[in-house]
């Protein structure tokens, strides 16, 4: 049985195994500078929405790492914990302290998730601020060990709104605010980076087609997920 609020969506999957986390990072960070410069060069911008967690602090500190056009990126985020502005658990700290402080890309270009204003009212003004853009260019997502994504966990409603209040996540801290599975698949790339034994299972469940937040999105052009060998599970081999 489907879990609440997972509709029987077709989610295309394409899987790419790095032998180390090293290389896994080095190609999810050269595939995000392909995006941008396929997007800047198509029509002037790029605009990517960045993973929170902590898997993507290497991808982020290799973007840091080499120049590109930033004057033309547009960096949104999948999810935020409510804590406070420069709180240590906060998906956008984590992304200025790895790249975004180490490069110049527009501060007006960078819209963090308000949450510090409490999941309801940072979720009904994200909404406001995602409104004008019909699609992303490319969604960067983790994966938990129960198989969320962003702050879509197992069992919650995945849709209903472009950005979610989430009041009770068993991730802490419970208040969140995510993008819908439905505004991630809105994109022209999505890409998972995982990495780890821990994410295992996770992975098993989604070979499996077990109905995880992570298989709900379902962009048009199908999902990439990079992982590297820890994370890639037995029954697979
Ligand atoms: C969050 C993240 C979440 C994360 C996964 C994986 O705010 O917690 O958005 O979805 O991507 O939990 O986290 P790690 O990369 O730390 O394993």
């Amino acid at each position: 049985m489907a879990e609440p609020g997972i509709d029987a969506v077709q989610q295309i999957r394409r899987w790419h195994i790095y032998a180390s986390t090293d290389e896994l990072e080095n190609y999810a960070a050269g595939a995000v500078r392909r995006a941008a410069k396929q997007a800047i060069e198509a029509y002037g911008g790029f605009n990517l929405v960045l993973a929170g967690g902590n898997t993507p602090r290497g991808v982020y500190a290799r973007l840091a790492a080499a120049p590109s056009d930033w004057g033309h990126w547009h960096i949104y985020f999948g999810d935020e914990r409510c804590r406070p502005q420069g709180d240590a658990a906060r998906n956008d700290r984590m992304a200025r302290e790895a790249w975004l402080g180490r490069v110049p890309i527009p501060p007006a270009q960078i819209r963090s998730i308000p949450a510090e204003m409490g999941a309801v009212e940072a979720a009904r003004r994200y909404a406001q601020i995602l409104a004008p853009l019909e699609q992303f260019d490319l969604v960067l997502l983790g994966i938990g060990a129960d198989g969320h994504t962003a702050s879509l966990f197992p069992g919650r409603s995945l849709d209903g709104a472009e950005v979610l209040a989430v009041l009770d996540a068993p991730k802490p801290p419970p208040e969140r605010v995510s993008l819908s599975a439905a505004r991630l698949s809105r994109a022209r790339q999505v890409m998972f980076v995982v990495s780890g034994e821990a994410k295992r299972g996770a992975i098993a469940a989604w070979r499996r087609g077990d109905s995880i937040p992570a298989a709900a999105v379902a962009p048009p052009a199908g999902v990439d997920i990079l992982l590297d060998v820890s994370a890639w599970p037995e029954c697979c081999v």
